[in-house]
């Protein structure tokens, strides 16, 4: 199972091995950390914003005009930053390291 890796706006890690397949945000709703996530996933509400680690990004795929559009309207946005349910866990992303951001 593909370890991954948030932590938190305070500094705190929490890791977990993830099931393939799920959504980061998903991982991370079932970790219950604090992240709005407020369209479950439907790609309309940019309150599951992270940042991802550099090395990271590249690994985490291409991001579709839809999310660079919705990425645009978060807070603290950054050149790693994703809206998480766009990622989806695999193999490749086994180590992911992954920063919340503060909840609005
Ligand atoms: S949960 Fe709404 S855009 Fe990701």
């Amino acid at each position: 199972m593909p370890r991954i890796t948030f932590i938190t706006v305070d500094g705190e890690r929490v890791e977990t091995d993830a099931k393939a397949g799920n959504s980061v945000m998903e991982v991370a709703k079932e970790l219950d950390l604090p992240m709005l996530a407020a369209c479950g996933g439907a790609l309309a509400c940019a309150t599951c914003h992270v940042i991802v680690e550099e090395d990271w990004f590249e690994k985490t795929g291409e991001l579709s005009e839809d999310e660079e559009d919705l990425l645009d309207t978060a807070h603290d946005l950054t050149e790693t930053s994703r809206l998480c349910c766009q990622i989806k866990v695999s193999d490749d992303l086994d180590g992911l390291v992954v920063r919340l951001t503060p909840m609005e």
